[in-house]
């Protein structure tokens, strides 16, 4: 994180020739449980974690918006007035460009606000489904809220993340990511309800238990934009519709029957994902507080099969690495994020975790697939303003 924040302000005084007036951080994620819920109107539990997307900010004397990095070349500046004509055309800028126009859209008169120079770093790993968009869209919606005086609060920003991810990025995703990222706390997880949009914090008390959350990252890519995601969450809709329910969150178990007469066998399955995925939030809940983080073992276990069985967005190497860390010694394992790559996590107590990072490399190189990350990760605080 020091040099995050040193890297930001060297660059930003390169790139300017000013001062900054102010650093702004946002973490990554990592869904505890959860997933494919959020854009059901369902249950989430994710929570922010120790790696972070650094932004530097200074407003300018004219009406242009610039945004550079320290992991490309590409910077891009455009009047505030005319971030329409780029929609979706940015490559990464995409993001910070996103989020000043659906602050836009939100109520922020882009002709009366100040431009700004954003510069940005980040050490959240890309493509790893710990949401390095999201980080990006909450340390630079903090940000603009901070410079242009607009007095948004942290859910109302999670919205305009996910404005600029629904409307200028073009990927279909829900609230969850950009809501672990503002509201996240240390050792705690966000459980939000995404038709209500009340969240409330849950210890999660991993260290005092002596348990670690890794992360076993496949490497494999993944875009959200297009492909699976997309028609899982169209097949949700249809399930919805054919169920004559508004959204999912209305069905519960006891629905199960009725969908599986009336159903096609893809959508059933579509739909009893997500059923039961809530009704697995809800347990973890309820474990986490009345026995600990040792009792949720079994539930992250039953969601990643219920994703590979019934939702069918898992992939060889993420089953592969949720199997070798259940077989040595993790007490609950699953894919995390939107699917179709990315990374698995793994609830390890703390003396299994270099058996379970040796045996997952040794795995993954007997299958001949790509040498993964195994990390670990804490659950941190959520987006700030650091200087
Ligand atoms: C991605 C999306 C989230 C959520 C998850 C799946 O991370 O950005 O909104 O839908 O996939 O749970």
């Amino acid at each position: 994180m020091p040099d995050l924040r040193d890297d930001v302000r060297d660059l930003f005084g390169a790139i300017t020739g000013r001062d900054l007036d102010g650093l702004w951080s946002a973490p990554g994620r990592v869904n505890l449980i959860g997933e494919h819920t959020d854009y059901n109107a369902g249950l989430v539990l994710p929570f922010a974690i120790d790696r972070r997307t650094v932004v530097a900010a200074g407003a300018r004397d004219d009406a242009l918006i610039r945004v550079a990095s320290t992991f490309s070349d590409q910077a891009v500046e455009i009047p505030l007035a005319e971030l329409d004509d780029v929609r979706g055309r940015a490559g990464w800028a995409d993001y910070p460009l996103g989020v000043a126009w659906a602050l836009g859209r939100s109520g922020a008169d882009l002709a009366a606000v100040p431009g700004v120079d954003l510069v940005i770093d980040s050490n959240v790993p890309v493509g790893a489904g710990l949401s390095s968009s999201a980080a990006i869209e909450s340390a630079v919606a903090l940000a603009l809220d901070d410079l242009w005086r607009l007095g948004l609060s942290r859910p109302d920003l999670a919205r305009v993340g996910q404005l600029a991810e629904n409307e200028f990025v073009g990927a279909p995703t829900g609230i969850m990511d950009q809501t672990a990222s503002l509201l996240g706390r240390a050792d705690a997880a966000v459980f939000l309800d995404c038709r209500s949009l009340e969240t409330e914090s849950i210890p999660l008390g991993f260290a005092a238990a002596g348990l670690t959350l890794l992360v076993l990252d496949t490497g494999v890519a993944h875009a959200h934009a297009t492909g699976g995601y997309r028609e899982r969450r169209a097949s949700c809709e249809a399930g919805a519709a054919a169920l004559g329910v508004a959204t999912l969150r209305d069905l519960t178990i006891d629905d199960l029957p009725r969908a599986r007469a009336e159903l096609d066998d893809v959508t059933f399955r579509r739909v009893r994902h997500v059923v039961t995925e809530n009704q697995r939030v809800l347990d973890v809940v309820r474990a986490l507080r009345e026995d600990g983080p040792a009792a949720i073992g079994a539930l992250l276990d039953a969601s990643h099969a219920s994703m590979r069985d019934d939702f069918e967005i898992s992939v060889p190497e993420l089953d592969l690495a949720v199997e070798t860390a259940l077989e040595n010694g993790a007490i609950g394992a699953r894919m995390t994020g939107g699917g179709f790559g990315g990374a698995a996590i793994a609830l390890t107590p703390v003396d299994a975790v270099s058996r379970i990072q040796v045996a997952i490399d040794g795995a993954f190189a007997e299958h001949g697939f790509a040498a993964p990350e195994v990390f670990p990760v804490r659950p941190s605080d959520g987006a700030a303003r650091d200087s």
